[in-house]
């Protein structure tokens, strides 16, 4: 496995597998855990190679939010992905990814508006332009994201979409499964920032989700459902909630009502100063 960090040499590297196969880019901030390895194994299945990138990009992080403090384990994070056959890992500095002068900003409009991006302003713009200078730098033949991030996924393959990265670069942007802890809690390296108490409270929040859908499935208002799961989490032990909403799944539009096309039910709620983000989908009306 070749570790490489600056351009140059890496887009040799990915010309020289190109030449014996597929690849498979699974783009990282590094501290990987379990949720991670899924991607990678899933990529593996995708093609012949897959190459990994860890970078902790600066651009999607608000001025209130802890940019220095994020983990940066590489050297714990590339035993791991040895283990998994991985190819490549893509680790450039920050100067390689943003050399002196950068100034170009991708915003995908609509899907990056409301949800997470009400609370952090600019955040998406910052993933969307990393991922966007990934494709180019690693010209995979497919991506893949977590579904844990659900308007990030839904982010990038919009931006993939408008910008036509999806042919010839990238043919398909590939969501994977949420991995969940055995209590139901989505994986998610600001897990282990939870106490052992606030872990154990932390439960709620899948519950919670689980028992809304069931009620807007079974043609409860969503409303009402929505109410009960901001109540049911206050109960558990979370502080405050970013949002809990019915949405489109694609399009990420706002719903009032059980709709015909695929849905999600996205929440972000804080435990202390913890924020966990999770999301399920909601049977559409006509299933
Ligand atoms: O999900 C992440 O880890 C990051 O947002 C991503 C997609 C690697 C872009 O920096």
């Amino acid at each position: 496995m070749q570790t490489l960090h600056s351009l140059d040499p890496l887009r040799r590297a990915v010309a020289g597998l190109r030449e014996s196969g597929k690849i498979a880019l699974v783009p990282t901030m590094g501290a990987l855990h379990e949720g991670h390895l899924t991607l990678v194994r899933a990529a593996r299945e995708q093609a012949d190679h897959v190459v990994v990138s860890i970078f902790v990009n600066p651009l999607q992080f608000g001025a209130n939010e802890d940019l220095d403090k994020y983990p940066r384990q590489l050297e714990r994070d590339c035993a791991l992905l040895e283990a998994e056959g991985v190819a490549l890992v893509w680790a450039p500095t920050v100067e390689a990814m943003y050399p002196q002068g950068f100034a170009t900003n991708i915003s995908v409009s609509g899907v990056s508006e409301g949800l997470c991006g009400a609370s952090r302003p600019g955040h998406f713009d910052g993933v969307a332009t990393v991922v966007c200078k990934l494709f180019h730098q690693v010209l995979p033949d497919v991506a893949l994201f977590g579904e844990k991030d659900w308007q990030q996924l839904a982010v990038i393959r919009r931006m993939a979409r408008d910008l036509d990265l999806t042919q010839p670069h990238v043919d398909a942007v590939l969501g994977v499964p949420t991995v969940r802890e055995e209590d139901g809690l989505a994986m998610s390296s600001r897990n282990a920032y939870l106490t052992s108490e606030q872990r154990a409270q932390a439960v709620t929040l899948p519950m919670a989700m689980k028992v809304a859908i069931a009620g807007i499935e079974s043609g409860e208002p969503v409303e009402a459902c929505l109410s009960r799961l901001n109540a049911a989490l206050l109960a558990g032990g979370f502080s405050s909630i970013d949002y809990a909403e019915l949405r489109d799944a694609e399009n990420l539009a706002p719903l009032h009502a059980r709709g015909d096309t695929p849905m999600r039910l996205l929440v972000a709620a804080r435990i202390g100063s913890t924020r966990l983000i999770d999301n399920m989908a909601v049977e559409p009306a006509s299933v």
